[in-house]
């Protein structure tokens, strides 16, 4: 993800809101899991969804604290709070904490009864964990406690160390498999989703000295639940045929079905898109021939599902169009 938005005001912003915010919340509908005995609704919501998934990041804000009411994400599966940083919550993340735990509560049931997960999304393009040296077993502890504390339904790693990638020492595939495996000795799977949201270039066989992404899936794959590719910002991936059979000469092998065909299974491919030209400096496919696309992939056996960055420009009409007649809402 590329911008982080403008932190100063975005806190202020909030502070203010929360200051004269009504209890909005408080008088939320009952949940439709209301039914169920204790037993039964916890089990239903701890798995992990199956494919396809449907992704939006919040990272922008939007002028109301906290995620928008499910009717505003119809169409979506899982909403993403940007960002856990380093040095802690950030933007949207950070507006979940100055909800109050009853707030938090009842929108949370209400995501669950539309079916939508909450997660957040680590780093972005702000931290360089390994560039910056951040210890990945304790980050891994720091940011699962976030998780549990603040009841989401888990985690996606957005690691942008470009530099250390580029080293091609192996430093940033190795940060990427000890973070993974302790954020998941900390958040069992099935009771919480880890999802990573690489660029696809990082998929691409024999360009990365330390391996690449390849080589994070072929350790730790088995405990990363889905990858929210960023097919954007590598000036590339704007065509169907781009995207989904051949990349360009500058990153092969990285299209989705050349992905596949490097071993990762194409359940766990999640095509991600900039919602607008804006959102991105690179990489759009207008919704309605994106959904072509999104047809053709289904056509030939893939299901992962879309991911766009980000709300609200990426918002339910825009899913809507996208799912198409492949995967009607
Ligand atoms: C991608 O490859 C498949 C299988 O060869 C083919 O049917 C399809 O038309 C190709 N898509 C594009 C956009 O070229």
């Amino acid at each position: 993800m590329l911008f982080l938005f403008k932190h100063l005001f975005a806190s202020l912003a909030l502070a203010i809101t929360v200051l004269l915010a009504p209890s909005r919340v408080e008088s939320a509908p009952a949940s439709s899991l209301d039914g169920l005995d204790h037993q039964a609704r916890s089990i239903l919501a701890r798995a992990t969804p199956a494919a396809p998934h449907f992704v939006v990041y919040s990272d922008q804000w939007t002028g109301t604290t906290g995620p928008p009411a499910t009717s505003q994400v119809k169409g979506w599966n899982v909403f993403v709070l940007s960002f856990l940083l380093l040095e802690g919550a950030w933007d949207q993340a950070q507006s979940w904490t100055q909800l109050s735990a009853s707030q938090r509560s009842t929108i949370k049931s209400q995501y669950a009864a539309a079916g939508i997960k909450l997660m957040v999304s680590a780093f972005g393009s702000t931290d360089v964990p390994t560039s910056s040296g951040a210890d990945p077993v304790a980050t891994a502890n720091t940011m699962a406690a976030w998780v549990k504390q603040y009841q989401l339904d888990g985690i996606d790693v957005d690691y942008e160390d470009f530099n250390a990638f580029d080293a091609g020492n192996g430093k940033a595939e190795q940060w990427l498999i000890t973070f993974t495996q302790q954020l998941r000795a900390q958040l069992p799977a099935g009771q919480f989703i880890i999802t990573h949201a690489p660029v696809a270039p990082w998929f691409a066989p024999s360009k990365w000295g330390g391996g690449g992404y390849l080589k994070v899936h072929q350790t730790v794959g088995n405990l990363i639940d889905w990858y929210n590719v960023q097919f954007y910002n590598q000036q590339d991936y704007t065509t169907c045929n781009s995207l989904l059979n051949t990349s360009g000469s500058q990153w092969p092998k990285s299209a989705l079905f050349q992905i596949v065909a490097s071993g990762v299974p194409a359940s766990k491919i999640v095509i991600g898109k900039p919602a607008t030209t804006a959102d991105a400096s690179d990489g759009f496919i207008a919704p309605a021939t994106l959904a072509g696309c999104i047809s053709q992939a289904k056509s030939q056996g893939w299901s992962g599902g879309v991911m766009s960055w980000e709300f609200p420009d990426a918002s339910s009409s825009w899913i809507q169009t996208v799912r198409g007649s492949a995967f009607p809402v």
